[in-house]
């Protein structure tokens, strides 16, 4: 696996592919990576020719400054995993490379961004679309691939390729999880073994959901389904829930019909160092 540090290093490794003929996809993450990462390169190298990985902790994504600086970093464990991947480019920027002194342009979805979980995290996906626009400019590949388990980002940055008529394809690729459940996170290795625990509430609530739905309930029983299985944990707090319109994620009244999101997020942990982790499931009526 070839390591690039630097803009041009990157450009230059990923020219020498495309002049072979190769096609190349893209997954962009920012490390610390686990089944669900490797997911998604798998799903990359089944369908082009090289792969490039990105690995860049994005500052202009975090709010606070402490979940910017508390995000873990393994770096040599994510080689190791990328290179036994079979990955053929790591691209690990610096963020002086990304964000040179004097950098002002940013890129904003004007409303999805800024409804559901956009509006507790103001300008979170603003920092996301920002950097992936970057990214995709310098790698410029034919595919590239998100989680389906951060829900409304993959939506925001499909709207995002669509508006500005980016030359390549975006891919959702599942959700991967643990035995008991749980979505697979970088966060998850923040939690205590009782958090840890607790967190298994999510995969739950969205199990009650799916029943709830499937029984016909309206989008406020699907949303007692979920509340009254969150309910249940105490170390979870401060739940969110969305139901939307798939692909909109405009919202929904009363009973639901077609393919329609569930966008749950919760917070665990201490109160001076909360982890929020988020959940979804898609369901099709
Ligand atoms: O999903 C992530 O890990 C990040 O939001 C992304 C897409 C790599 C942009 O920093």
């Amino acid at each position: 696996m070839q390591i690039c540090r630097t803009i041009s290093d990157l450009r230059q490794a990923v020219r020498l592919k495309r002049s072979a003929g190769e096609t190349v996809g893209f997954v962009p993450t920012m490390g610390a990576l686990h089944a669900g990462h490797m997911s998604l390169v798998a799903a990359a190298k089944s369908a082009n020719d090289a792969v490039v990985v990105s690995i860049f902790v994005n500052p202009t994504q975090f709010g606070a400054s402490a979940d910017l600086d508390n995000y873990p970093r393994t770096e040599e464990a994510d080689q190791a995993l990328l290179t036994s991947a079979g990955v053929d480019i790591l691209f690990l920027p610096s963020v002086d490379v990304m964000y040179p002194a004097g950098a002002e342009t940013i890129v904003e979805t004007t409303k999805l961004a800024n409804m559901l979980h956009g509006q507790v995290r103001p300008g979170h996906y603003r920092g996301v679309c920002t950097v992936v626009t970057k990214l995709f400019n310098i790698v410029q590949p034919d595919n590239a691939y998100f989680g389906e388990k951060d829900y409304q980002q993959l939506q925001v940055i499909r709207r995002m390729a669509i508006d500005l008529d980016m030359p390549l394809s975006v891919h959702g690729v599942p959700t991967v999880r643990e035995d008991d459940g749980l979505a697979m996170s970088s966060r998850n290795m923040r939690l205590t073994p009782q958090d840890r625990a607790a967190a298994v509430v999510l995969s739950q609530s969205l199990a009650a959901a799916d029943a709830a739905a499937l029984a016909g309930h309206d989008v406020a029983g699907i949303e007692t389904a979920i509340r009254d299985t969150v309910a249940r944990e105490p170390r979870a707090r401060d739940l969110v829930v969305d139901i939307v319109q798939a692909l909109t994620l405009a919202p929904i009244d009363g009973k639901p019909n077609g393919t329609i999101g569930i966008m749950i997020s919760a917070i665990f942990g201490p109160e001076d160092d909360p982890i929020m982790l988020i959940d979804q499931r898609e369901i099709t009526l």
